[in-house]
């Protein structure tokens, strides 16, 4: 009998997507779900996006060059400026989705049995993306009571050995909406340079940022990172166009690029028809960012407005992007999490959220915590608390 390699019997489950079979059935029992497990926006495509696909008049959907179109790139890079983010077309190499930007980066930069340093609770398929480049994830901690900030740079120095090649971050943070300050990255960008390393910085949620006064401060905009900054971007979550499959890498580093124009090659080309629709996603107008923004700042304040009410809930206060880790005052968020599916409805209706230990490498952390997505209307999402509130009481009197 054949069998398949250890690293695939290493590849950890994405927990956003391991308690579908327990929706389907509980679907099947006739009891609607709302998903908070999963980031997949129910905001509109832009209309222009939508528009320039059907009006298409390509008659050979051809490859594309491996690095992108020049158009497309041109244009992206037009955006980045727009951002001050002095990136030109060349610094850019078009991707199959932000995730394989990420397969890119650890592939052009890591060797077998290499560390890189990623602050946890983190964006779960980077632990997959590790095991799929064959390389070890070492976690420094952040903790649900600081609300996820930066944890001090002296924990991250100390975890630097000579196998080290990188920090990653996602920033504003996936599951945490964290979003790091300037003087949060200065201290990563000195860290970085003192000890030669590559900072990754995954800014898929770049526009979702809900506070007055608060920016977004891209690794590549002010910090002197040009030979060690990798930006992971993304139209996925920007133009809610995940189903496009579009992404990119951004490095100023060019002997960066030369080599992950190589992976590149070998997969030939990103998808042709997905790079016309992000050259029209270019041309949104800004009061689409604008609303959409606006309803997500809505949704997160109803959420933790919510879930505050909820005796035992302890969250962080998102800043960015379109998650929050919740602690529960449950035994274990997964068996919860489950028995919300299998067990539990309230009126027909129930809650799949995603347990939070899959985005730890430590074990044992994040076994008592969830991640919620909030990409529902307002009024489901204080449904969906209701359900939550009284799940929890029902659960602990089992
Ligand atoms: C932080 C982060 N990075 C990267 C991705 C990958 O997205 P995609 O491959 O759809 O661009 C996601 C998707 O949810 C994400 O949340």
């Amino acid at each position: 009998m054949p069998t398949v390699s250890n690293k695939g019997n290493k590849m950890p489950e994405s927990p956003i997507r391991k308690l579908v079979p327990y929706a389907e059935e509980a679907k099947k029992r006739g009891v609607k779900v709302f998903h908070l497990n999963i980031g997949q926006p129910d905001i509109k495509t832009p209309e222009i996006v939508m528009q320039t696909v059907k009006k298409s008049t390509i008659e050979v959907l051809s490859y594309s060059r491996s690095e992108g179109s020049d158009e497309y790139r041109t244009k992206i890079s037009n955006y980045y400026k727009q951002h001050n983010i002095s990136v030109e077309a060349e610094d850019i190499i078009v991707t199959t989705g932000g995730s394989e930007a990420l397969l890119f980066a650890l592939g052009s930069i890591t060797d077998f049995g290499d560390e890189i340093i990623i602050p946890e609770p983190f964006y779960a398929n980077y632990n997959g993306f590790s095991v799929a480049s064959g390389i070890n994830v070492v976690p420094v901690v952040s903790k649900i009571e600081d609300n996820f900030a930066l944890p001090p740079i002296e924990n991250f120095e100390k975890l630097i050995t000579p196998k080290t090649k990188a920090i990653l971050i996602c920033n504003p943070g996936n599951p945490t909406g964290y979003l790091y300050s300037k003087e949060e990255m200065q201290k990563l960008a000195s860290l970085v340079k003192k000890h030669d390393l590559f900072l990754i910085a995954d800014e898929v949620y770049r526009e979702f940022v809900y506070d007055d006064g608060i920016t977004h401060q891209s690794a590549l905009s002010h910090f002197g990172l040009e030979d060690n900054a990798i930006i992971i971007d993304s139209v996925s979550k920007r133009y809610s166009m995940c189903g496009a499959r579009l992404g990119c890498l951004v490095s100023k580093n060019k002997e960066v690029i030369k080599t992950a124009l190589k992976f590149a090659q070998a997969r030939l080309s990103p998808p042709t028809l997905a790079q016309i629709a992000g050259e029209a996603a270019l041309e949104t107008p800004q009061e689409y960012f604008e609303e959409v923004v606006n309803e997500y700042r809505n949704r997160r304040d109803t959420l933790i407005k919510e879930l505050s009410k909820i005796e035992g809930v302890k969250v962080a206060s998102p800043k960015g992007a379109f998650y929050c880790v919740v602690a529960l005052p449950v035994d274990n968020a997964e068996k919860f999490a489950q028995w919300l599916l299998s067990d539990f409805h309230l009126d027909k209706q129930t809650v799949m959220v995603a347990p939070a230990a899959g985005f730890y490498s430590t074990e044992g952390m994040g076994t008592n915590q969830i991640r919620i997505a909030y990409v529902l209307k307002e009024e489901d999402l204080v449904t969906a608390t209701r359900i939550l509130k009284k799940a929890i009481e029902v659960y602990n009197s089992l």
